[in-house]
């Protein structure tokens, strides 16, 4: 084998699970190991959250600063208790009980037994309960509470299935776990409480209409960019979930609105245009066009993104132009991310778009 420590492959099937290698993944993670697990969003690079050299080891593997804190997932609301330190406020169990298991992930106060690189130095812990059923069974059967960040290098985009995570971290991993496409395709919503109130940190596969629903009045959900909310959200760098060709965004409807002067100037340039569907009609033929979906249908749009994003990123494309959704709900997390991929460069004019590409 000499130098070559590429990760063991281990194929979970979610409606058979083998627990023998279940049993194999949780034993790694138990013993200091660093293992890819499928959640129902991404994958995660998972480690033993109370163990601090194994923390260490998954930020050396993905080359992410430690600034940047990991959320800490848990198969019961009893394993919670390891690593928050008060007791839970009402806001906090009422979003358990409503969105638990499943992608929301919620900013507690922590405990002294949670090593301070998962936090980033910040005297809070984020949580979550994931609703994969692999997940799940892997976490009880490590009998810890795992760190997972998703399991790309540092700024590269998420992976949504285990090839991705071999191409990423394959050498990193002792083992992959692959129990095929990941459902959501889009990380989990994060959130912080304050008082009655919950403050979105980062938009992902649950809505803020959804967060909002659950609280019936009660609070209020709030955008961390509103006047008056300090809550801190680390980790999130302009440019994130890139690919490698140079990336920018427009917005809905601009390809639609382009003259066929600017639709030829594009074309010279080697563009690849990543839109929806609906509006393939306006394109020429000829274009390189890859459709992210229909708008009508947002959840295959965050199922597909990454995917997406991976299989456009090749050396014949000299410049990726995504085209955001425009549309709240699950939008939101579709147009944050697709914003981080091009670098937070949003293009609304047709004009700018043709000088970008030209220059
Ligand atoms: O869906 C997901 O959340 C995936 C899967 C694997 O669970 N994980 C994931 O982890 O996306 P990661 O490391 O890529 O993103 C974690 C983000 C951080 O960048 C930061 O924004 C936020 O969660 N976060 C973590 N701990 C925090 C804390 N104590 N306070 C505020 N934000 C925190
Ligand atoms: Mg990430």
């Amino acid at each position: 084998m000499g130098f070559d420590r590429t990760a063991e492959h281990l194929i979970i099937d979610p409606d058979e699970i083998d627990t023998e290698l279940v049993e194999r993944a949780g034993a790694l993670l138990a013993d200091g190991g660093l293992v890819a697990i499928p959640t129902e969003t991404v994958y995660g690079l998972g480690c033993n959250a109370l163990d601090p050299e194994a923390v260490k080891k998954v930020f050396a593997a993905k080359q992410r600063p430690f600034s940047d804190p990991l959320i800490v997932h848990v198969d019961s609301a009893a394993m919670v208790e390891l690593v928050v330190a008060d007791q839970l406020s009402p806001t906090a169990v009422r979003l358990m009980e409503q969105f638990w298991p499943g992608p929301l992930t919620i900013v507690l106060p922590r405990n002294d037994s949670v090593p301070d690189e998962i936090s980033g130095g910040l005297d809070t812990v984020a949580v979550r309960l994931p609703s994969h059923r692999v997940a799940a069974a892997i976490i009880s059967a490590a009998g810890v509470p795992i760190a997972a960040p998703s399991a790309n290098k540092f700024s590269h985009v998420s992976p949504t299935s285990a090839a991705h995570v071999f191409a990423d971290l394959g050498q990193e991993c002792d083992a992959i776990v692959d129990s095929g496409r990941s459902e959501n395709g889009l990380e989990s919503t994060v959130v912080a409480i304050d008082g009655d109130d919950v403050v979105i940190l980062r938009h992902g596969a649950i809505t803020m209409e959804s967060i909002a629903n659950a609280l019936d009045g009660t609070g209020r959900v709030r955008e961390p960019n509103e006047p008056g909310t300090s809550t801190s959200s680390p980790g999130h760098a302009k440019k994130h979930y890139s690919p490698n060709a140079p990336t920018l965004a427009v917005t809905q409807g601009l390809v639609a609105s382009l003259d066929s002067q600017a639709l030829a100037a594009l074309r010279r340039r080697g563009v690849l245009f990543a839109g929806y569907s609906d509006s393939t009609a306006t394109l020429p033929e000829g274009w390189q066009f890859k459709s992210l979906g229909s708008l009508d249908d947002l959840a295959g749009v965050g199922h597909d993104l990454y995917d997406v994003l991976r299989s456009v990123d090749s050396d014949e494309v000299s410049l990726i132009v995504l085209e955001l959704t425009g549309s709240d709900g699950l939008g939101r997390a579709i147009d944050d991310r697709m914003t981080r991929a091009a670098s937070s460069i949003v293009i609304d004019k047709p004009d700018d778009l043709v000088e970008a590409v030209s220059s």
